[in-house]
């Protein structure tokens, strides 16, 4: 049984994460606890567990400079956020692409084969049930796996007294355009789902506000 002290400080976590919009750019985030947050990330759960994620590091102050005039929503962090991190999402997960035949031999261990029941069932599941039946169907659902690493990350983050930003202010065409023309993604098979800075604070909390949660929760 968890006891109401345990309540308290989840509760009090997800009054600590808000959208940082001032960060103090002395302040930098100890290589420990940097990677703490890329671990939860690298552990966070995908469809069929295909990670479908680059967690790319944006450290380069020219890069910065570069996709400021795009990158309306990021400006704050840019300015003064300790880490700048941009979520790839692959365009290509199939139940018979080379990515997903990769994924099933060389991290999960398991014969691949486009015909096991495994990779039909995928295949049911995308095409029948989700319904993703276009390039761009099929890259938004594997954004939407982005956002559940990055809210991991941004919850580990304020667990550890970091303050963080999600980030999706952006020109996505000029971020892509930017990434390709650089050679700093292959944009074929990875696109930018998301960004999301962290760093500390140089301001106060704004408290929560929110719609109560008899407007969003019910019972059926
Ligand atoms: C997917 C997503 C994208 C967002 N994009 C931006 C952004 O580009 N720039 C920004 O300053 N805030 C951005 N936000 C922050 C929201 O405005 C903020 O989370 C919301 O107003 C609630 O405030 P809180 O996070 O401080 O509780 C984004 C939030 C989410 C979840």
């Amino acid at each position: 049984m968890n006891t109401e002290k345990q309540r308290q400080a989840i509760i009090a976590t997800a009054h600590r994460r808000y959208a940082t919009k001032k960060y103090d750019p002395t302040k930098h985030i100890s290589t420990a606890d940097w990677q703490t947050i890329l671990e939860v990330g690298r552990l966070s759960p995908s469809s069929f567990g295909y990670e479908p994620w680059q967690f790319v590091l944006i450290d380069s102050d020219q890069v910065k400079q570069d996709i400021k005039p795009f990158s309306w929503g990021a400006v704050n962090s840019i300015n003064g956020a300790d880490k700048l991190l941009l979520i790839l999402a692959r365009t290509d997960v199939s139940y018979d692409s080379a990515y997903v035949a990769r994924l099933v031999s060389d991290v999960k261990g398991h014969i691949y084969s486009k015909s096991s029941p495994v990779s039909q069932n995928f295949k049911h599941f995308q095409e029948n049930d989700l319904q993703l039946d276009s390039p761009r169907a099929r890259f938004d659902w594997a954004a939407k796996q982005c956002y559940i690493a990055m809210a991991n990350m941004m919850t580990a983050a304020a667990e550890l007294g970091i303050d963080s930003c999600p980030i999706e202010g952006f020109n996505y065409r000029q971020m892509n355009q930017y990434l390709k023309v650089h050679h700093l993604a292959d944009t074929k098979h990875w696109r930018a789902a998301v960004m999301v800075s962290f760093g500390y604070r140089d301001q106060p909390i704004k408290p929560k506000v929110r719609q109560p949660l008899s407007a969003i929760y019910r019972t059926i």
